[in-house]
């Protein structure tokens, strides 16, 4: 019985992944806000199934959760990073941080390397983070992290999609003796929740976009096939399955050791 943890896991491809690995015999923890969203969660898992309630915009939430984590589940076999909440509206968080940077991009890092030690102890782990690789390396503003001049919600999205491509880089280099493999994923347009706080013109366009998007079952698939069998390589990046050389300028590794050393920085003492 293999045990992941899913931020994100109570909606969306995250849910749709719990699901799947519940049905498989498999321990599964989800993370999530909604406490409704986790009670149906918990009604429908049984007992291998456990739901953490938590914000994951706070800093102290994270750390919370990650003792936790590490103290009820000493093996963790994969970690699956879903959780994001679009924002129309520049919003800071208790700690001071833009929102999306601090769901999107700060939990992702504490938790992959909070859960490091916990995952080498397992025979295959992997940590697969479902956000948008494949940008350019300049959808990252490295010298405005937080987004101050010029937001925009599609912006964000774009900016912490490659901030996590730089994050794997990092991690992948940062651990390369390590058995932990990184795999960065775009499921492309899928039909979701989309949790989020939209401006009407925004809203109109998820809704419209939404018609034609694929089915969660299908976004899921090549997930589901990583999660099964980690790729050998440290770092690996997919788009809808296919996959993308993580060798090029858009995965530059001096990029990914400067927000490294200054994600280090900005979580200081947090
Ligand atoms: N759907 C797409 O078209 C698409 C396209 C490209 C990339 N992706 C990526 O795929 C991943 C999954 O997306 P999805 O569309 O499946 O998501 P979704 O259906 O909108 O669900 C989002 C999940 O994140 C949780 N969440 C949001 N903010 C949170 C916070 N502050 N703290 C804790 N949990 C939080 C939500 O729980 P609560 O409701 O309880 O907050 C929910 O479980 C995301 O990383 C997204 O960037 C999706």
């Amino acid at each position: 019985m293999r045990t992941l943890v899913i931020t994100g896991g109570t909606d969306g491809i995250g849910r749709h992944l719990a699901d799947h690995y519940l049905a498989r015999g498999d321990r599964v923890v989800v993370v999530g806000r909604d406490p409704a969203k986790g009670a149906a969660f918990r009604a429908a898992a049984g007992e291998r199934g456990t739901f953490l309630r938590a914000d994951l915009d706070s800093i102290a939430r994270n750390r919370a959760v990650l003792a936790e984590l590490l103290a009820s589940h000493p093996r963790i076999d994969a970690l699956v990073l879903c959780a994001r909440f679009y924002r129309s509206h520049r919003t800071l968080t208790t700690d001071g941080f833009e929102a999306t940077f601090a769901h999107f991009y700060l939990s992702r890092f504490l938790f992959g390397h909070g859960l490091r030690d916990a995952l080498e102890r397992t025979a295959d782990p992997v940590i697969v983070n479902v956000a948008g690789p494949g940008a350019p390396l300049a959808a990252a503003r490295l010298d405005d992290l937080q987004l101050t001049r010029d937001y925009h919600g599609g912006t964000a999205l774009g900016h912490n999609g490659k901030l996590n491509d730089l994050l794997g880089v990092a991690f992948a280099e940062e651990y390369r003796a390590g058995r932990t493999r990184y795999v960065l994923v775009h499921p492309g347009v899928t039909a979701t929740a989309h949790t989020g706080a939209y401006d009407a013109p925004t809203r109109a366009m998820v809704t419209e976009m939404a018609r034609t998007a694929k089915p969660v079952a299908c976004a899921a698939r090549p997930i589901i096939e990583v999660l099964d069998a980690p790729p050998r390589e440290p770092l690996t990046a997919l788009v809808e399955g296919r996959r993308l050389a993580v060798d090029g300028p858009d995965f530059d590794p001096a990029a990914a050791r400067l927000l490294a050393a200054r994600t280090r920085a900005l979580l200081a003492g947090r």
